[in-house]
């Protein structure tokens, strides 16, 4: 696994608001961690997630928090060093686990409508971040991740809420801000062990799968340490959710662990 990046990466990310790492696992690494997803997605149920429609159906097979199931997608998702590389890239000093999810195209399966993730979880960060990791090639013909660069900047939480969700139509985002519709849209293809980062607030979609064969893809979403609760549900399970109030800081160990944090040289580890 690679978890260096170059300063320009780190720029291209900060400024596009997304950045590709070709050959991020090896294909030893790929193949055990598909391998290790595909045992996970077979043992996890669908959970229905609070404000998302039936249409997901048809766009993924979709399984939400595998490095709670399996040793192997935690090594690789909760890994210290991909941590490291996160808050560089984030530019935060920590992070925790907000979810993993694979998201397994199916021949066939229907484009990912242009959304942000952060309007639908259960924090407001503009450093929210996460990683899309390809499981197998995720081509211009199977779906794969398309960017708007610079999206993060004109993102805003107060206008997006309702838009972020993904549904039969592709462009409702843009609706919200037009002014998106001037920047050139940029896909990421990719090989079998690739990875992109996205920033939360950066407007991204995926193709259909147009071939007959999966696009098996596993991305994770990463919250800074400090965030709070802003009242939306989204992945939080009812037992825990029905305890916050607005406003708690999200520091739950077990739903949402610590992957890195910078240490604090006066006081120890922060
Ligand atoms: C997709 O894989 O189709 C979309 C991923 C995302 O929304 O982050
Ligand atoms: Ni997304």
């Amino acid at each position: 696994m690679i978890t260096r990046v170059s300063p320009g990466q780190i720029e291209t990310y900060r400024r596009d608001g997304f950045v590709g790492l070709p050959g991020f696992l090896t294909p030893e690494e790929v193949d055990e961690l598909r391998q290790a997803v595909l045992a996970a997605v077979a043992i996890t149920e669908k959970r229905v997630i609070a404000g998302h429609s039936a249409y997901y159906d048809s766009v993924w097979t979709r399984r939400v928090n595998l490095w709670r199931v399996n040793d192997t997608v935690r090594r690789y998702l909760l890994d210290r060093e991909l941590g490291r590389l996160l808050c560089e890239l984030a530019g935060v000093d920590g992070l925790r686990v907000w979810h993993d999810q694979t998201l397994i195209k199916e021949p066939y399966a229907n484009p990912t409508a242009w959304h942000m993730d952060s309007p639908n979880w259960s924090f407001c960060s503009r450093q929210a971040i996460s990683i899309w990791i390809a499981l197998q090639d995720a081509t211009m013909g199977n779906g794969c991740m398309w960017f708007v660069p610079g999206s993060q900047e004109i993102a805003d939480f107060e206008l997006s809420g309702a838009t972020s969700t993904i549904d039969e139509s592709l462009d409702s985002l843009f609706d919200v801000y037009p002014e998106m519709t001037k920047i050139d849209t940029v896909p990421v293809p990719m090989h079998a062990g690739d990875c992109s980062f996205h920033n939360g607030m950066t407007a991204h979609g995926a193709g259909a799968n147009m071939t007959r064969g999966r696009r098996i893809a596993m991305t994770c979403s990463y919250m800074p340490v400090g965030s709070v609760f802003n009242g939306q549900q989204n992945v939080l399970e009812d037992d825990y959710f029905g305890r916050l109030v607005e406003g708690d800081v999200l520091e739950n160990d077990d739903w949402n662990p610590v992957i890195y944090r910078k240490i604090d040289q006066n006081s120890g580890p922060a």
